[in-house]
């Protein structure tokens, strides 16, 4: 199968709209500006730390529901509040003030194909990491101290991107599962503007 005819490349057309708003309409944008300071910095983070906390318990409960979890259903890819609550102790502030505002209505999955959508979403927001760390590193002088979340992520079990498309993908055979995926990804994905939108 080429890969622009693939279920996650059908998926990614049907979820671009979102990503733009993600990099273009959200506080991420901070990030990205060449007036960044470390108080805006640690304001994303919170907003992050909301983000991911509502995220975590729905797709861990699934996890822990299935006999033999998929090799790529990694809890690694969306448990990322306690990389968030380091930087934000690094940076001066507690995390958690903004946990009343967590919501995961939808988030939960119902089916493996769901999870391989929101797994699709949050292993695929590494790769604007990267980008984001090289800013954050000129603009801040940041290191690693304060790049738990968006520091490079190496460990050699975990699947680099291209292995891990090609291992979603083979999960997506039915046309009914790829349905299914983009309907969680696009969730998951509103999910972040939810939190990430409302300007700081
Ligand atoms: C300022 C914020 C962001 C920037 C600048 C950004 C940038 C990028 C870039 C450049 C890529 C392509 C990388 C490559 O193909 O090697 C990418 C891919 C991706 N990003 Fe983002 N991103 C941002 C935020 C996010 C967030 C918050 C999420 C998820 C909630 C996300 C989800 C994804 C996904 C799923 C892909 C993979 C698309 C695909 O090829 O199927 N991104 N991003």
């Amino acid at each position: 199968m080429r890969q622009a005819d693939s279920p996650l490349a059908r998926i990614r057309a049907g979820t671009d709209a979102l990503h733009q708003a993600l990099d273009h309409e959200s506080v991420m944008q901070h990030l990205m500006a060449p007036d960044l300071d470390r108080g805006r910095y640690a304001a994303v983070l919170q907003r992050l730390h909301a983000c991911y906390t509502a995220l975590e318990p729905p797709l861990q409960g699934y996890r822990a529901s299935l006999l033999q979890p998929p090799a790529w259903f990694d809890s690694r890819y969306y448990q990322r509040s306690g990389e968030l609550a380091r930087d934000l102790k690094a940076l001066g502030h507690a995390p958690g003030a903004a946990r009343d505002a967590a919501r995961s209505d939808g988030l939960a999955p119902r089916h493996l194909s769901e999870a391989v959508g929101a797994i699709y979403v949050l292993a695929g927001a590494s790769l604007g990491a990267r980008i984001i760390e090289r800013q954050l590193r000129a603009q801040l002088k940041v290191g690693p101290e304060l790049l738990h979340f968006f520091g490079e992520r190496t460990s050699p079990d975990l699947p680099r991107w291209p292995e891990l498309r090609r291992a979603l993908d083979a999960a997506l055979a039915e046309p009914a599962h790829e349905a299914l995926a983009l309907g969680m990804a696009r969730r998951v994905y509103a999910h972040f503007l939810h939190h990430l939108g409302p300007p700081l």
